[in-house]
């Protein structure tokens, strides 16, 4: 519970809203012990001979609505495997969203193809059809949709237009652990679902990745890119494909295990709390809660994300608020830049990627006015603030709320202390 003496707020002294911490991240208990335990005593410290890490990543497939999953080393690794997997190579294009973390790009150029970065929908933040849609040329042969904050991308509208152009359509599900749309998993509509299982993720093990699907041989490509070449049926060492090896651990496996079995309580705790601190953020001029469309049943929140609106707080820069806002006792992440901002897309810097292939895109000339503004505009906070009591979770407005009474206050004041901006 809050404990709140005098109004002032705590970036100008005030107590802060919070005196206590939010849960930890991650969580864990005895069954992540025993799981460990169990593994060593096994002695199956790999895929090869042990059953952990194959069944979590089955057991997650099968929660996420799909028929396949693979157990691999990280998120960045999934979308790679995918991509191999839908023979994604030199001279292609893949279109990517520009509010996302550089995987989604960085796994493009690892399989020596070309990002196109597009706009996203204001709302939600999530990939832009029309603008998917207005990116397709004869080269694309691939979409890579992210479900940015857990928030799902239109999944309607993009199947539908991977179907008509003959595309892939893979989504970034890294964030989207719980996140259903319209009664089954992301990850389960496109040809491949990737999700990331690295330390600040809904479900992890400090690293680790899956990858579902639900076509035969799709999965037993992707094995095969993650399994050094390997084909099932054929001798250990025939090696018939390019691979590498991106198996996950059976260590990482067993904690998984366990975190899944928490997962759909916390899940459903999250959903509890993200509704209603939309609600309370609803009422306050200036805030904006990101767009949960009404065809998701539940939203894994890897982040609970509003845009500010500076005009309602005396013209505050988002820096300046964010600052504020920690000092209450809020746990804060931060937006990702638009990706056509990144230094490495900028300098066109792709090393030995792309060489043969050439990028034909400036991407220093590429602008992406609506993910430019998103990422100088948005408010992201801290996944474990949502598993406290809705009570504690309100505390949030009450903070935001307390900010823009003395919005005015906070402004002069910081600018007077050289403060940053
Ligand atoms: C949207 C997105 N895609 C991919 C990844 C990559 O996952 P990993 O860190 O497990 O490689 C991340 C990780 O933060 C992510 O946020």
């Amino acid at each position: 519970m809050t404990t709140r003496t005098g109004n002032a707020p705590a970036v100008l002294g005030g107590e802060p809203i919070r005196a206590e911490d939010y849960p930890a991240w991650p969580i864990w208990d005895d069954r992540e012990r025993s799981y460990l335990v169990d593994t060593l005593d096994a002695g199956g410290w790999w895929q090869g001979d042990g059953l952990r890490a194959a069944t979590f990543a089955a057991d997650f497939a099968a929660y996420h609505s799909a028929r396949h999953g693979l157990a691999l080393t990280n998120g960045t690794h999934t979308l790679e495997a995918a991509l191999a997997a839908c023979d994604v190579g030199e001279g292609d294009q893949v279109i990517v969203p520009g509010i996302t973390f550089i995987a989604s790009a960085s796994a493009v150029l690892a399989v020596n193809a070309t990002p196109v970065l597009v706009d996203i929908d204001p709302d939600t933040l999530c990939i832009d059809p029309a603008a998917v849609e207005a990116a397709i040329t004869p080269a694309t042969k691939a979409v890579i949709a992210v479900h940015v904050a857990g928030a799902a991308a239109d999944l309607d509208a993009l199947t539908a237009l991977c179907s008509a152009h003959g595309l892939r359509l893979i989504e970034d599900c890294a964030h989207a652990h719980g996140t259903f749309w319209r009664g089954r998993g992301v990850g389960s509509w496109g040809d491949f679902g990737s999700f990331s299982m690295q330390r600040s993720k809904l479900m992890t093990a400090g690293e680790g990745g899956v990858l579902i699907c639900n076509d035969d041989e799709l999965r037993d490509r992707a094995w095969s890119y993650a399994d050094c070449g390997r084909q099932a049926g054929e001798w250990f060492y025939h090696h018939p494909n390019y691979g590498s090896n991106l198996r996950m651990t059976e260590w990482q496996g067993a904690v998984l295990a366990a975190q899944l079995e928490r997962f759909p309580e916390q899940n459903e705790r999250r959903n509890t709390a993200a509704v209603a601190l939309g609600a309370a953020l609803d009422q306050i001029e200036g805030v904006r809660p990101q767009r949960r469309d009404e065809r998701m049943d539940s939203q894994g929140n890897y982040c609970y994300v509003f845009h500010y609106d500076a005009a309602a707080f005396a013209g505050m820069p988002l820096r300046q608020f964010e600052a504020a806002l920690g000092a209450e006792g809020i746990p804060m992440g931060v937006s990702y830049p638009s990706l056509n901002e990144l230094a490495i897309f900028r300098n066109a810097n792709f090393g030995p990627r792309l060489r043969a292939s050439a990028p034909t895109i400036d991407y220093a000339t590429v602008r992406l006015p609506v993910a430019e503004h998103a990422a100088a505009s948005t408010v992201w906070l801290q996944h474990r603030l949502l598993l406290a009591d809705v009570e504690d979770v309100l505390d949030v407005a009450r903070a935001v709320e307390r900010i823009q009474e003395h919005a005015s206050e906070i402004v002069i004041n910081v600018n007077n202390t050289g403060g940053t901006t």
